[in-house]
């Protein structure tokens, strides 16, 4: 068998938002602290107190969504700590994290001017597992109201004169775990009663999220559509890639090409995953007006060694660049119900774009994939008919090219690639049918490395960077041909 995909460039599978693209920024480690706000003071250069080089890194991305403040921060956060002259915000312990004293410097307002610096959505976290009706409610009306009210006058009093635009609001997070260990029947009961009072005011629409399942818990999503889809705009899914046990997940650099295989075909399982969850979102929204957000996925290994392992930090290989690839491809395959994820998490912390230490900072082979892959935010779907090699180990089976396909409004067709072959190059052809055959051009990018645990490190931070795909043969007929190499993602623009 041979490598073989027939893109129908004429037949698209609808649009793929660019919220697939979101991030997820949480009070967790070294993430918040140190890796985006450094304060006003720090020798480490920054606007206001959000450092420059993290945020000329993100910006380049195209960040479209920030969620924040957590994860399981999130239900214990109470945001009134966070606002006001700093100097006077009382600290908390960040039990849930490694029990850090956290100052309360960075909170509402320093994360929408982070939001604003990004261009981004904010999508904020509410508390539902220790916080009240009342405090969701004001939050929202701190953010958000316009008129005169006792929290509008108290957002004023600190500053913020205009209302921010808040679009994405969360009722709860892992609400069946560290959000209160619920059951669904009894949160999607609290889940209606809080979000009675997450209110529109004016003319900003808030989209309503309820806290999803875990990932195979299809009963948690069977209780929350049943009982709470009339009151969601959204409901979440958070899946993890771990390629042993949750106990002993595997070191992030040092593995085998059996932990590669394992972590490729767990990643893949994002697929049936989908599948499942959005069954029985069917049954109960079969016009697919309740959007599905993986709020939290990708990768989770074990923490660096000698580091506090309530920070959760761990190092970024080629085979996390594989990992995002083949999950990105798998969310836009799925774009009729998925309309937004957020990759865990940004920076210093699990499957992070970039890492920072002291001043330095370094980006992730994530952090290529991402950027490599943003031409197709907004981009319509293209169908695909895929013929592949399979990729076997150990009696299991994947398939060895992964391929995704979308049109941006300027007509540019983009091709991303993935060969998951631990050690085989991959020989493709591509035909690319409906259209009308000007579009001769075919330039490539490629990310790959001759380690399969390649990475960047402070010492060598480019060691993994994208090079430009050659040998890309286009024929009379339009096919393409070209040559993957092992372990590898690419991206080929056609116009
Ligand atoms: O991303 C780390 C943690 O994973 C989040 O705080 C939580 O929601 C999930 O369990």
């Amino acid at each position: 068998m041979k490598n073989h995909v027939v893109i129908n460039a004429d037949r698209t599978k609808g649009n793929i938002n660019r919220h697939i693209y979101g991030h997820f920024a949480e009070h967790l480690g070294r993430c918040i602290y140190e890796g985006i706000w450094v304060g006003e003071d720090s020798p480490i250069p920054n606007i206001q107190g959000i450092r420059t080089d993290v945020l000329e890194a993100l910006r380049k991305l195209n960040i479209p969504v920030l969620r924040w403040p957590g994860g399981c921060f999130a239900d214990e956060y109470h945001w009134k700590d966070g606002i006001g002259p700093r100097e006077t915000r009382k600290c908390m312990v960040n039990s849930h994290w490694g029990g850090l004293v956290e100052n309360n410097h960075f909170g509402t307002h320093e994360f929408l001017l982070l939001c604003e610096l990004l261009g981004c959505e904010p999508y904020i976290n509410g508390n539902v597992g220790s916080g009240t009706v009342q405090e969701m409610q004001e939050w929202v009306e701190y953010m958000t109201f316009d008129g005169e009210s006792p929290m509008a006058d108290l957002r004023r009093a600190n500053g913020r004169e205009k209302p921010w635009k808040v679009t994405y609001f969360g009722v709860g997070n892992e609400n069946w775990g560290c959000g209160g260990n619920m059951r669904p029947e009894f949160y999607v009961d609290l889940y209606r009663q809080y979000q009675t009072y997450v209110r529109n005011y004016g003319d900003n629409k808030i989209v309503k999220i309820a806290c999803g399942a875990n990932d195979y818990n299809t009963h948690w999503t069977e209780v929350l559509m049943r009982d709470g889809e009339r009151y969601m705009d959204a409901l979440t899914l958070h899946y993890y890639t771990i390629p042993n046990t949750w106990q002993e997940k595997g070191s992030a650099t040092e593995f085998s090409e059996q932990d590669w295989f394992v972590t490729l075909r767990k990643a893949i399982a994002m697929d049936e995953l989908l599948d499942k969850h959005e069954t029985i979102m069917n049954k109960y929204d079969p016009a697919k007006r309740v959007a599905l957000i993986v709020d939290e996925w990708g990768t989770w290994f074990d923490v660096e060694p000698g580091t506090n392992p309530g920070f959760l930090y761990q190092q970024n290989t080629m085979r996390d660049a594989l990992v995002a690839a083949l999950t990105l491809h798998i969310f836009q395959d799925h774009c009729d119900r998925v309309q937004m994820a957020n990759i865990a998490q940004t920076v210093n912390v699990l499957q992070s774009v970039v890492l920072t230490e002291g001043a330095s900072m370094i980006l992730t082979p994530t952090y290529h994939v991402f950027e490599m892959f943003k031409v197709h935010q907004d981009a319509e779907a293209l169908d695909i008919a895929l013929q592949s090699e399979p990729y076997e180990m150990s009696g299991e089976s994947i398939p060895q090219i992964s391929v995704s396909a979308s049109r941006s409004s300027d007509g540019t067709i983009q091709i991303s690639l993935c060969n998951a072959h631990h050690d085989r190059e991959a020989e493709l052809t591509i035909e690319l049918r409906g259209t009308d055959g000007s579009d001769r051009a075919t330039e490539g990018t490629v990310l790959s490395a001759l380690e399969l645990n390649a990475h960047n490190t402070f010492a060598q931070p480019n060691t993994v960077q994208p090079a430009p795909l050659s040998g890309i043969v286009r024929g009379d007929d339009g096919t393409i041909r070209l040559t993957m190499p092992p372990a590898s993602v690419g991206i080929l623009r056609v116009g």
